[in-house]
């Protein structure tokens, strides 16, 4: 079998990212909801998305910079604090791709795009109206990486959660089937979550306690 071998020290910024966004797949979509110090809010997705602990609950975007300025998600959550992530569905999809559009800063993404919004509970940024799954966070950390490309990692801290009455199982766990998140793939590429099946981690140490065992995780 032949593999093509890349180095990191000898490919450039541009083919480390296509490396990783092809390699790192499917990824979840965060769509964030910042406010700026002015109280304009701004609306953009976001696939370097992950969890950092959960509990306490802590979620991160790493947002890379635009014309060597953070991009406003960024600048606005380190200043105003409060933001939301939604959680991106199929029936959402082409409303995300249109907030990812270069709006200049101070252009408020929610109003451009048409999209209505409901005020947050805890936090000053606001919620998109209708959207099934929202995350109300307040900022904890940024880090930043990186010399001739920055990236920041923005970590926050879930106060609460949204999620539609009838996406819930049992009142504790969000249904995937009926959530139909969208993923990021590689390039402008997609994926639907419409063929989901279920595995069971093996229980070989009868003792142990097993954490995937028992109640469902
Ligand atoms: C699906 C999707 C995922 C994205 N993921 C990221 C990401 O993880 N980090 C990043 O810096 N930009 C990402 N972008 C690009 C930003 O959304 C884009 O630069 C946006 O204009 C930033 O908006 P802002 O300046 O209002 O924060 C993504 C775009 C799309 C469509």
């Amino acid at each position: 079998m032949d593999y093509h071998i890349f180095d990191t020290e000898e490919i450039d910024h541009q083919q480390c990212y296509r490396l990783l966004i092809g390699s790192i797949v499917p990824r979840p979509i965060a769509w964030v909801s910042s406010i700026d110090a002015n109280g304009v809010p701004n609306l953009a997705p976001f696939s370097f998305f992950s969890i950092a602990s959960h509990y306490p609950p802590l979620i991160t975007i790493a947002v890379g910079e635009k014309d060597k300025a953070l991009k406003d998600t960024a600048a606005n959550i380190s200043t105003t604090r409060g933001y939301v992530i939604h959680t991106v569905t199929d029936d959402w999809a082409d409303h995300m791709n249109s907030s990812a559009a270069n709006y200049a800063p101070g252009q408020d993404e929610f109003a451009e795009i048409g999209i209505e919004t409901v005020p947050s509970d805890l936090v000053d940024a606001p919620r998109i109206k209708g959207c099934p799954l929202a995350m109300e966070c307040t900022f904890e950390q940024m880090l930043e990486f990186g010399d001739e490309w920055k990236t920041h990692l923005v970590i926050g801290r879930v106060l609460r959660w949204h999620v539609r009455k009838d996406l819930m199982l049992d009142d504790k766990y969000v249904n995937p089937h009926t959530l139909k998140p969208v993923g990021r793939l590689g390039g402008p590429c997609y994926c639907r979550t419409h063929d989901i099946y279920e595995m069971k981690a093996p229980y070989v140490q009868p003792d142990v306690a097993h954490p995937n065992m028992g109640e469902r995780n």
